[in-house]
């Protein structure tokens, strides 16, 4: 059987869908993190994010929910549930007899497009920030649409692989055809981020590439990923791309992934990108992420894996940093299964 990190959802910042899945006025279901929730965004602009089930007779929210300036009210018998998600209105009783009921409010943060939602699996109040900004280069790119983002649904993986991928630079060459072994240049844990850079020459292998088209070109790829289900790439060298992937947990072994690319208008000569050549960086990202994901669908997670000697330092420092992320008795639970599994 294939061995997970955890059988717990790691805790963390998650992206649940973009700004425009959510127009004002709309209740729609979320299932994550083993839970059922309905998002809605009030009159005002604000997304709300409650537990799904309403507290009377256990309608779903997501399901007919009625927007109500930033309340909702329920399809079945139309009480109404507040923005903090507390019971405001029963409308066949006066407000003297209502119970004093709530349903679970969850963090929610929009930047640039990108709607994140906040889990945690032992109630502790969120371990880092949310990111004030996506997009980190000045100038403008064109924003979060059909062609610049890619969905896959149901994938059984869990999120800790694609932070493991930035402190993996073996696996450059082989899943993504660099050139040669990248060194990693640079990594940091910060709380809940995990900073790496690699540097790199791109276009190394042709006189001239489309994304190099004045010749090989050395830049870099910049990535943080914030907790185990949120990592954004920043490609540095004749463009500047940002690349994030979001990997939510429906539940321990599975989850939605979602990808927005975000291209540079200006080229690095002055010139302006073209959608020709935006739509060939977005294929180029996601096809990266495709080729990790024939290695991570079918992938045996190995605790105690036995590094080469040129990967101990940073596979470490990302392995003890991924930790914080699962309830230490979780871990343990599951470092004692995968012993139990090695000696029979
Ligand atoms: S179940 Fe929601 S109002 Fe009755
Ligand atoms: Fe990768």
């Amino acid at each position: 059987m294939r061995a997970f990190p955890s059988i717990v959802v790691p805790s963390g910042w998650y992206m649940v869908g973009w700004s425009s899945d959510f127009p004002i006025g709309t209740a729609k279901p979320l299932a994550y993190f083993g839970e059922d929730l309905v998002a809605y965004r009030g009159e005002s602009g604000r997304l709300i994010v409650l537990d799904a089930y309403c507290r009377h007779m256990g309608a779903h929210l997501g399901y007919g929910g009625c927007v109500r300036g930033d309340s909702v009210a329920c399809p079945y018998h139309g009480w109404v549930w507040g923005p903090d998600g507390r019971n405001t209105e029963i409308p066949y009783s006066s407000p003297d007899n209502m119970p004093r009921l709530k349903l679970k409010k969850w963090s929610v943060h929009e930047v640039d497009d990108i709607v994140l939602v906040y889990y945690s699996n032992d109630g502790r109040p969120p371990l880092y920030e949310p990111p004030e900004r996506m997009i980190r280069f000045d100038g403008e790119t064109w924003p979060a649409c059909e062609t610049t983002t890619k969905v896959w649904l149901n994938e059984k993986i869990s999120p800790q692989y694609m932070a493991e991928n930035a402190a993996d630079a073996a696996h450059f060459k082989y899943i993504h055809r660099a050139a040669d072994i990248a060194s990693i240049a640079e990594s940091k844990v910060e709380g809940g981020v995990f900073k790496a850079r690699l540097d790199l020459t791109f276009g190394g292998h042709a006189e001239k590439t489309w994304a190099t088209p004045t010749g090989p070109v050395s830049g870099s790829i910049t990535t943080e990923n914030l907790g185990l289900g949120l990592g954004w790439s920043r490609l540095q060298a004749f463009d500047d791309v940002i690349y994030l992937l979001g990997i939510t947990p429906i539940s321990p072994d599975a989850v939605d992934m979602r990808s927005t690319t975000w291209v540079a208008r200006k080229r690095s000569d002055g010139s302006t990108m073209s959608e020709k050549v935006r739509d060939l960086w977005v294929a180029q990202q996601n096809a990266q992420v495709d080729a990790d994901l024939n290695v991570w669908r079918h992938l045996s997670y190995v605790e105690n894996a036995p590094w080469a000697q040129s990967e101990t330092s940073t596979m470490r420092v990302l392995r003890r940093w991924a930790k914080q992320f699962y309830p230490a008795e979780a871990n343990s639970s599951v470092a004692a299964a995968a012993t139990e599994g090695a000696s029979e």
